[in-house]
This record gives C-alpha cells, sequence and structure tokens, in this order.
C-alpha cells in the first residue's frame, strides 16, 4: 500500500455522498458511521467527529466545566494545548516535560495545583504515550477532566490500550500531514454520555444554539473518506514505525544525538522521529552538524519551534509572568525531526545520510 493512498474505493465514497445530495452532516448518514466506526476501532465507547483537532481541543476544555479565568495544565513543547485553553478564556499552566521521552512531567502536577484547575491536556508527543496511569490518578483524585491530544498518535498504544482512550477525552487530527490525512478534520474519543453532549452542543447548531457554539462540525464528503482511510491508517502508521526503525538504528550508540525515549508497555505511533542535539556537551557545534548534514545532502533544521510556547507572543500575551520549563527550554532549541511519512525508501536512504553525519565525527 502506498502512503496516503486515494484510489477509487475513496472516490465512490464521495460519489456515495454526492448522489445523496447532503453534504452537510445536519441529516446526513456518513458522519454518525465514521463516529461509530472511529469509535470501535480505538475500543471507546463514544466519538465525535469535529472539523479539526483544535475545535476538539476548545470543546473538551468546555466539557471539562472551566470557566473563563479557570486552570487548564498543559505542556509546554507544542503550542495547541495551550492555544485550546485560550479559546475558552482559561489560563494554561505550564507542566514541564521529561527530558528522554519529551512528555508531560507528571511528578510536576502536584505543585501547579490550584482550586481553579479543571483539565489537564496531555499532548502525546510525536507519538509516545506520557504517564497515564500517573497522570489518570492525579486527575481523578482533583476532580480534573484528562484530555489527550492525539494528533500525533493514532494507533499509538500504552499497556495494549489505544491512545486517546486513555483519559476522558481522545482529541485526533486527520490535517494533511498526518498519518490519517483527510485533508483537514478531526475526531475525538470518550466515555461519558455528559461530556459528548456538551461538545455536541459545542460543534453543531442550526439558530440559537443551546451553549455558546462555534459549528465545529465535520462535513459528509470528509467523514465518507475516513471511514475508508481508517481502514488503511493502521498501515500508515507502521510505515512511520519502520522509517523510525531507521532512523534509530542510525543514530544507535551515539552519545550526542538522542532519540526519544520510550518506555515498556508504550508503542510509540511516530508520526514524527526526533532526536535532542547534545553535541556540544562534546564539542560539536550545531553549525558543525548541520554542516556535515548539508554535505551529505541531508536537510535538516534543529529547534522545531525552539522555545516553549509560552514565549510565543500568541500565548505570552495573555499570560502575567513567564513560566520556567527549564527541561522544555533546553529540548526545545536542540529537537531534530523527521517527518515519518512519504516514500519508505526517502526515510533509508535519509537514515544513511544520518548515519554517515554521525560516523563522520
Ligand atoms: C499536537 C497537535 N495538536 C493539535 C494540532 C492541530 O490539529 P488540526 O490542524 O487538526 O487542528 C496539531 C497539528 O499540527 C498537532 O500537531
Amino acid at each position: 500500500m502506498q502512503w496516503h493512498q486515494f484510489d477509487d474505493e475513496d472516490l465512490q465514497a464521495c460519489k456515495r455522498v454526492l448522489d445523496s445530495g447532503t453534504l452537510c452532516s445536519i441529516g446526513g448518514s456518513e458522519v454518525p458511521a465514521f463516529e461509530e466506526e472511529f469509535a470501535a476501532a480505538m475500543g471507546s465507547p463514544l466519538a465525535l467527529a469535529v472539523v479539526n483537532a483544535m475545535a476538539g481541543l476548545h470543546c473538551a476544555v468546555v466539557a471539562s466545566g472551566a470557566d473563563h479565568g479557570d486552570e487548564v495544565i498543559v505542556d509546554p513543547m507544542v503550542t495547541f494545548a495551550a492555544l485550546g485553553a485560550l479559546y475558552h478564556h482559561c489560563r494554561p499552566v505550564f507542566c514541564d516535560v521529561e527530558r528522554d521521552t519529551h512528555l508531560m512531567d507528571a511528578t510536576k502536577l502536584p505543585e501547579l495545583l490550584t482550586d481553579r484547575t479543571r483539565a489537564i491536556i496531555v499532548t502525546q508527543a510525536w507519538g509516545l504515550c506520557a504517564d497515564m496511569d500517573a497522570i489518570n490518578g492525579f486527575a481523578r483524585e482533583h476532580g480534573l477532566l484528562v484530555v489527550e491530544d492525539c494528533a500525533h498518535a493514532i494507533f499509538a498504544t500504552y499497556n495494549g490500550t489505544y491512545a486517546g482512550t486513555l483519559g476522558d477525552v481522545g482529541v485526533y487530527s486527520f490535517q494533511q500531514s498526518k498519518q490519517m490525512a483527510l485533508g483537514d478534520g478531526g475526531m475525538t474519543c470518550m466515555k461519558d454520555e455528559g461530556v459528548r453532549t456538551v461538545m455536541e452542543e459545542m460543534i453543531t447548531f442550526g439558530t440559537v444554539p443551546a451553549r455558546l457554539g462555534w459549528n465545529y462540525r465535520m462535513n459528509e464528503l470528509v467523514a465518507a473518506v475516513g471511514r475508508v482511510q481508517l481502514r488503511r491508517a493502521p498501515e500508515y502508521v507502521r510505515m512511520c514505525q519502520r522509517a523510525a526503525a531507521h532512523y534509530n538504528e542510525a543514530v544507535a550508540g551515539c552519545e550526542w544525538l538522542v532519540p526519544q525515549a520510550g518506555r515498556p508497555g508504550r508503542v510509540n505511533a511516530y508520526h514524527i522521529w526526533t532526536a535532542i542535539f547534545e553535541g556540544e556537551d562534546q564539542g560539536i557545534s550545531r553549525e558543525q552538524f548541520t554542516g556535515a548534514c548539508a554535505e551529505q545532502g541531508l536537510s535538516v533544521r534543529l529547534g522545531y519551534i525552539h522555545r516553549p510556547a509560552y514565549a510565543h507572543e500568541p500565548i505570552a500575551q495573555y499570560l502575567d509572568e513567564e513560566p520556567h520549563c527549564p527541561v522544555a527550554e533546553h529540548l526545545m532549541p536542540r529537537l531534530l525531526m523527521f517527518g515519518t511519512g512519504g516514500d519508505p525508501q526517502a526515510h533509508v536512504v535519509n537514515a544513511e545520510k544520518l548515519a554517515a553525519v554521525v560516523d563522520s565525527f
């Protein structure tokens, strides 16, 4: 199978929708069918389709019962969770990450809790689940809703259970760069009917909404293609995992390129393969490294968004003072990332180039 294969089956799905004349999920049958099939694939009791993952994060924050000014604990390596909190005028409170996994450090949660904390949004970053036992345990103790941002982690598992079904709400993205791509689109999974009702009230209304609704619906064409792509998505994820294995092999034994660490019982979906460049400790500068990559014809960019989410103005403008997450601040400018999608052979070649770069020092 090809990466992001769209073929006659997808065309037939679109034709089915066009023939029906109903392209909107109101009155349509594809969106409910996609929700049911997605929930079944994930082993979740409930699902709700949304226009994109950001809409899912926003709705989940509302479903936590948070009021404006309440607090949502988020991780700082990406902006999405903080933005989801800010969409509901909540204050994002930043939890630092573990140095080896790049994931929310659950041991830091107690010091962030206040009487205004309502939810935790944990990013299953790059494709790996955070310490969900610890995060769920803490949340249960304090009555917080746990939202998993699984935009990178569709079909990742944690002790055999799929990412997005470990907390209270799981949010997935079908944006074009993701393992399962529908151009744009998102899905949410949840266990609680009440949570789903609030989120559904957020995503659809005709005239006067039941609450401050946003019309975040998915349309029927996206859902119809989604039903086809869902069956192919596990293979897309396996392609990503195979690509990541080549990169892991390329840096095996290298002390200054440290790939995202795993944990027993967790299977990484590897939307992105990442490593931290620790060359400066070994006398290798960033310029020497990127120069060696360029010599091999390997295009690399260290740093992703360079600084934690809280240092970026669209988020910083809403914070009273700049938070400090020393581990994230160390990791962010040193992040080396390779997307794992696309032509599998290209990853074999890139991994060989990376191995040659490592050998050259
Ligand atoms: C971790 C994470 N969360 C959320 C999103 C937002 O996804 P969407 O484009 O579907 O809103 C992205 C998109 O890149 C992402 O990487």
